[in-house]
C-alpha cells in the first residue's frame, strides 16, 4: 500500500472510532525540556496529567479549539537526534512520521489492543509476535495486556509472546519528567512497527514513579517502517517514502552515502520549514550539522543539492503544506556559501597533518567550522583514533577558558552594562563602543571594496580602546591596500553618512544584501543597520547588527589601522582605533 493511502487510511480508521484527528504539531516543541519533537504524544503531554482538560483547554494545533474528545489521532512530524550517528543502515532515520493514537482516560489497554489488531488486518500486515513489559522490582508485570493478546492467539507457549524487560518495553518521559509507563509491541516483517504505551505513572525529574490518577494511551508507529513491511520492501529506503530521492543520486554511490543524503535532506527541509535556522546552539545547531554533512557527502554532484531538497518538498509538499521550496533554498544557499568558503581551506589544513587527535580537531572546527563528523570522514585512516568524547572534552574546555576571558575583561570595571552586542563600563564606554561598532562596519565595507566580495566577517571583538575585526582573506594585506581600506573609511566618516535601523524577520533580512556573521545566532526579529548618503541614497554599508550605532558616521572620529595578521589559514585579524 502506498504511503500516501496509509496515512489517509490510519487517520480514516481511528476518526470512524471517535477520535478527533489533530495536525502534526511543529518539530520545534513547546515543551522547553526537549530540543526537538521527538513523539507525537507531545502535544498531548498535559491530559495525561489532568493539566489540561480534553473538553474545555484551547488545544495549539488544532487553533485554540479544544479537542473535544478523550481520543486523539495524527501523523506526528518526529526528530531523533541520537539517532544521527547511526544514519546509513538500513533503519535509522532522524526525521520520521510518526502514526500514533491516543487517550486520555477514553480507554485503556483493552481497546488499544484491539485497534492496533485491527487495523493491521484492515491493511493486511500480518503480526509476526507481540512483546509485554515482564515486570521488575518497581513496576508489576503487566498481565492484563497478556491475557488480552491471548485471546488473539498470542501467547508465550507459541513464542508469539515474548516478555521483556524495562530496556525494551517501557516508554518515557520524552525530556526529564512526564507519563510514562509499560509498553506492548508489535513486530511485523522482522521488525518493531507499533509502540503501545500505557502511560501509568509521571515520571518525576528525581526519576521516581507516582502513578497517574487516569492512565493513559499513547501508541507510536513508523510510518517508513509501516510502509516497508506493508510494500514488502527490504528497508525503508526502497519504500515509496525514499525510492524517488534515491533515483536522484549517481548508481555507483554506496549504500550509506545515498541513504544518509536522502535522509538529511528530508530532515533539513522539515526544521527549516519549521522555523529553525542554522546556528552554533540548540535545534540550530543540529541542523547545521545535517546541512553540513549532506554538502560534504552530495559535494561531488553539487548540481543536485536543490534537485534534491525540491523533491522532498515535491512529494511531502500536499501532506505537509508548511513546506516551502524558496525558504529552504534561500537558507541552504547562504550555509552553503559560508561553509564552502571554510571548507576548502579546513581540508587543505586537514591533509597537512599526519594524524588528527582531539585539539588538533578542536583547531579545524574553531578555525574553519568543520564539524566533528565531517573531521572524522574527510580525516579517514588519520582520524581512526578520534573519538567523540575527547572532541567534546576539548569543547568544553575552550568554553571555560573563553568564559573566564570575558569576565576578566569586563570584570574590573564594575557595572557591566551588556545593550545588544555592545558590552561597556559606563556611559563615557558606551559612547567609544557605539563609535566603534560603526567603525566596524565601515571597516567592513572598505575592507570589501579594497579586496573583493570574498571578504566576510569571521568574528569581531570590541573593547573601548579598539576594535578588532576578523575576515576572510588568504594573504597579508599590502601597505598600499591597508592605506587605502583606512582611506575609503575616513571618507565614509567625512561624507557624514546617515546610520539608520529598519526592523524585521531574520529571513527576510537575509534577502536583502546586508552583511550578516555566518556563525551569529541571530534573534527572529533582526536590525538591518544601513550607513547611506542621505542626498543621493547610495548605501556605503548594510549589515544585520544588534546596535547600537552612532547616528551619522561623522560622529565616528578617525578610523586608523594599527595591526593586520594572520590568525589561522584564510584568517586575517585587524585592530583599529579611533581618534
Ligand atoms: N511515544 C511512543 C514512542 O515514541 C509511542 O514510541
Amino acid at each position: 500500500m502506498e504511503s500516501r493511502e496509509l496515512r489517509e487510511r490510519f487517520l480514516e480508521f481511528f476518526k470512524k472510532r471517535e477520535h478527533t484527528i489533530v495536525p502534526s504539531s511543529s518539530l520545534i516543541p513547546d515543551d522547553p525540556s526537549v530540543l526537538l519533537t521527538t513523539a507525537g504524544m507531545q502535544q498531548f503531554k498535559p491530559y495525561y496529567t489532568g493539566a489540561a482538560d480534553p473538553f474545555h483547554s484551547p488545544h495549539p494545533t488544532l487553533g485554540g479549539r479544544p479537542l473535544g474528545s478523550r481520543n486523539a489521532a495524527s501523523i506526528q512530524k518526529s526528530f531523533r537526534t541520537s539517532d544521527i550517528d547511526e544514519v546509513g543502515d538500513e533503519r535509522h532515520l532522524t526525521f520520521f512520521e510518526m502514526l500514533g493514537n491516543f487517550s486520555f482516560g477514553g480507554y485503556f489497554k483493552e481497546k488499544a489492543i484491539q485497534y492496533a489488531y485491527d487495523f493491521l488486518r484492515e491493511i493486511n500486515v500480518p503480526i509476526e509476535y507481540v512483546t509485554v513489559f515482564g515486570g521488575d522490582a518497581e513496576v508489576p508485570r503487566d498481565e492484563e495486556s497478556i491475557a488480552i493478546w491471548n485471546s488473539y492467539g498470542f501467547s508465550m507457549e507459541k513464542q508469539n509472546l515474548k516478555l521483556m524487560g524495562r530496556e525494551d518495553n517501557f516508554w518515557g518521559p520524552t525530556g526529564n519528567e512526564g507519563p510514562c509507563g509499560p509498553t506492548t509491541e508489535i513486530y511485523a516483517g522482522g521488525i518493531e512497527i507499533w509502540n503501545i504505551v500505557f502511560n501509568q505513572y509521571y515520571c518525576h525529574p528525581d526519576k521516581t514513579l507516582e502513578p497517574l490518577k487516569t492512565p493513559g494511551v499513547d501508541t507510536g508507529m513508523g510510518l517508513e517502517r509501516l510502509a516497508t513491511v506493508s510494500q514488502e520492501k527490504e528497508n525503508i529506503f526502497q519504500t515509496d517514502l525514499f525510492d524517488p530521492l534515491i533515483a536522484l543520486l549517481p548508481t555507483h554511490l554506496g549504500n550509506r552515502e545515498k541513504r544518509i543524503i536522502v535522509d538529511h535532506a528530508r530532515a533539513i527541509v522539515f526544521l527549516i520549514c519549521d522555523g529553525v535556522l542554522p546556528s552554533n546552539k540548540d535545534a540550530g545547531y543540529i541542523l547545521r550539522r545535517l546541512m553540513r554533512r549532506f554538502i560534504i557527502r552530495a559535494r561531488n554532484y553539487s548540481q543536485e543539492y536543490f534537485t534534491i531538497l525540491g523533491k522532498v518538498i515535491d512529494r511531502y509538499g500536499s501532506v505537509y503544506h508548511e513546506l516551502n521550496s524558496e525558504k529552504t533554498f534561500l537558507i541552504f544557499k547562504d550555509e552553503l556559501s559560508q561553509f564552502e568558503k571554510t571548507l576548502v581551506a579546513g581540508q587543505h589544513e586537514l591533509e597537512k597533518l599526519q594524524s588528527i587527535d582531539a585539539a588538533s580537531a578542536f583547531r579545524l572546527y574553531e578555525s574553519y567550522g568543520l564539524p566533528y563528523e565531517v573531521i572524522k570522514d574527510l580525516g579517514g585512516e588519520k582520524a581512526k583514533s578520534l573519538a567523540r568524547d575527547d572532541f567534546d572534552k576539548e569543547f568544553t574546555k575552550h568554553q571555560e577558558i573563553s568564559r573566564a576571558g570575558q569576565e576578566k575583561k569586563f570584570g574590573g570595571h564594575g557595572l557591566l552594562l551588556d545593550t545588544g552586542e555592545l558590552k561597556a563600563a559606563d556611559e563615557r564606554e558606551i559612547q567609544i563602543v557605539t563609535r566603534l561598532h560603526t567603525a566596524t562596519h565601515l571597516l567592513q565595507a572598505a575592507l570589501r571594496k579594497v579586496l573583493g566580495e570574498s571578504v566576510r566577517q569571521a568574528g569581531s571583538d570590541i573593547t573601548a580602546e579598539r576594535t578588532r575585526f576578523d575576515f576572510t582573506f588568504d594573504r597579508k594585506l599590502t601597505s598600499e591596500e591597508i592605506a587605502a581600506v583606512e582611506q575609503v573609511a575616513n571618507r565614509a566618516i567625512q561624507d557624514d553618512l546617515k546610520v539608520e535601523y529598519k526592523e524585521m524577520p531574520y529571513e527576510e533580512a537575509l534577502k536583502t544584501n546586508a552583511l550578516h556573521f555566518a556563525k551569529e545566532k541571530y534573534p527572529s526579529i533582526v536590525k538591518v543597520y544601513t550607513a547611506f548618503d542621505s542626498e543621493t541614497g547610495r548605501v556605503f554599508s548594510q549589515e544585520l547588527c544588534g546596535g547600537p550605532h552612532v547616528q551619522r558616521t561623522s560622529e565616528v572620529g578617525k578610523l586608523k589601522i594599527v595591526k593586520e595578521e594572520a590568525i589561522a589559514r584564510g584568517i586575517r585579524r585587524i585592530r583599529a582605533i579611533i581618534e
